[in-house]
């Protein structure tokens, strides 16, 4: 799949087949694709849930109101906020480590997309009930979800914004 096809085309899904994931693909994703991302200052303090077990879905599903439909898979993009505050200041536990993570996300999501599995990014789920329903230390902390599963839909894509950007000193879009 060409990157602009893949960039163009990954929707947000949020109705699954009731159909797993090979656990070898789902691994591929974060060692093939969302390790891959830019770390701020290489710090790579990012360290990734995979879970697959359906209960352990239901319960993150239950206090996630972001959490849609019935993914085969949620993957926790969590941090090492340890290894942030030693590796880093105030900048990397407030900033860098959130955009590692972003960055983490659409290197999977779009790595997941190419391969015919539907993702989702949720921000929307309580960050302290999912360190407890999947037993993390507190150091461990979640900062994004992504649902997985193969679609049942073909979302329409929410329309974008074009009146976004200035070429050198600042105008105003559309002026
Ligand atoms: C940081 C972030 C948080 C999001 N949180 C949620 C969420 O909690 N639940 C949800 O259904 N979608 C969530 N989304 C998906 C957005 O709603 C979606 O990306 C947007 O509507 C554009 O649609 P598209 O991804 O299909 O292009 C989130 C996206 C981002 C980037």
């Amino acid at each position: 799949m060409e990157l602009s096809q893949a960039i163009q085309n990954r929707r947000s899904v949020r109705a699954f087949r009731a159909e797993p994931i090979a656990c070898d693909q789902l691994k591929a994703l974060i060692l093939e694709a969302a390790i891959w991302a830019p770390s701020g200052g290489n710090a790579q303090t990012w360290r990734f849930g995979l879970i697959t077990r359906p209960d352990l879905i239901g319960k993150i599903k239950m206090i996630s109101p972001g959490v849609l439909g019935q993914p085969a898979a949620v993957i926790a993009i969590c941090q090492d906020m340890e290894e942030v505050r030693r590796k880093g200041s105030d900048l990397a536990v407030n900033v860098l480590s959130w955009m590692d993570t972003a960055m983490a996300a659409q290197n999977l999501m779009l790595a997941a997309h190419a391969a015919g599995i539907g993702t989702c990014a949720i921000a929307s789920f309580h960050a302290k009930a999912v360190q407890k329903i999947l037993g993390l230390p507190e150091r461990i902390v979640p900062q994004l979800l992504v649902s997985l599963g193969y679609p049942s839909q073909s979302p329409q894509p929410p329309s974008r914004q074009t009146e976004v950007l200035w070429l050198n000193e600042y105008t105003e879009s559309g002026s």
